[in-house]
């Protein structure tokens, strides 16, 4: 797990409560390195999100990948971010926008939603044990997704992933560089696990 450039910043959520190390070495760091990612580590990414759990076995998860390798679909991605998340995540080297197919039956139209989380959990958790970073952005143009994307009606973009190696933090811009390195924190269970009934 990780990678031995020193540079690397690692930053496992400081539990209260014994987690696993896949679940407490997932961060979103900004810094990323250029190296390649390879297909095969691709493949497993996916098969992770592959693997998730859905109603009905519905699986409506979809994901449109690009790698630096391929500079036009990877610019396509990358010009649907908005500035504030562009800026960093055109350094990864491979960018997904995730793709809920909508709900086809009541009760489905939020489980779907639910479902793609739930893969995307999947996805980017296999992606620590493989020494990868993600960064997962709700902050991008949807309706330039769709557009540019040819993503047909029934389907709704939700995120952009930027994923990659773990790059050296100290080359990011100041403002970026002092989000990197703050401290990552969490509400307390109390304030949102609930025994019985709600509070
Ligand atoms: C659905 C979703 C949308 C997010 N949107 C953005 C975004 O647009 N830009 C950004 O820099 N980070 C974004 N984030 C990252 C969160 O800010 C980050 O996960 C959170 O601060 C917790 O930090 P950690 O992931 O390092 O534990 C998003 C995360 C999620 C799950």
């Amino acid at each position: 797990m990780g990678n031995t450039n020193v540079t690397t910043l690692h930053k496992p959520a400081s539990a209260q409560y014994p987690i696993h190390d896949l679940i407490s070495h997932r961060w979103s760091p900004r810094a990323f390195s250029d190296q390649p990612v390879d297909q095969a580590t691709l493949k497993s990414l996916f098969e992770a999100a592959r693997w998730a759990a859905s109603a009905a076995n519905k699986q409506p998860w979809n994901f449109i990948y690009a790698t630096r390798e391929n500079p036009e679909a990877f610019e396509r991605l990358a010009a649907i971010l908005v500035e504030a998340n562009s800026v960093w995540a055109k350094n990864a080297s491979v960018l997904i926008l995730t793709v809920a197919k909508r709900g086809e039956y009541a009760g489905h139209e939020y489980t779907t939603y639910y479902e793609l989380g739930m893969a995307v959990g999947n996805l980017v958790t296999q992606a620590v044990e493989l020494g990868l970073a993600t960064h997962q952005m709700g902050g991008f143009d949807k309706a330039k997704a769709i557009a540019d994307l040819n993503i047909p009606e029934g389907y709704d973009p939700i995120t952009v992933l930027a994923v990659g190696y773990p790059g050296n933090h100290e080359t990011l811009p100041e403002t970026l560089r002092e989000r990197e390195i703050a401290e990552r924190t969490r509400k307390a269970q109390d304030e949102f696990v609930f025994e019985g009934s709600w509070k």
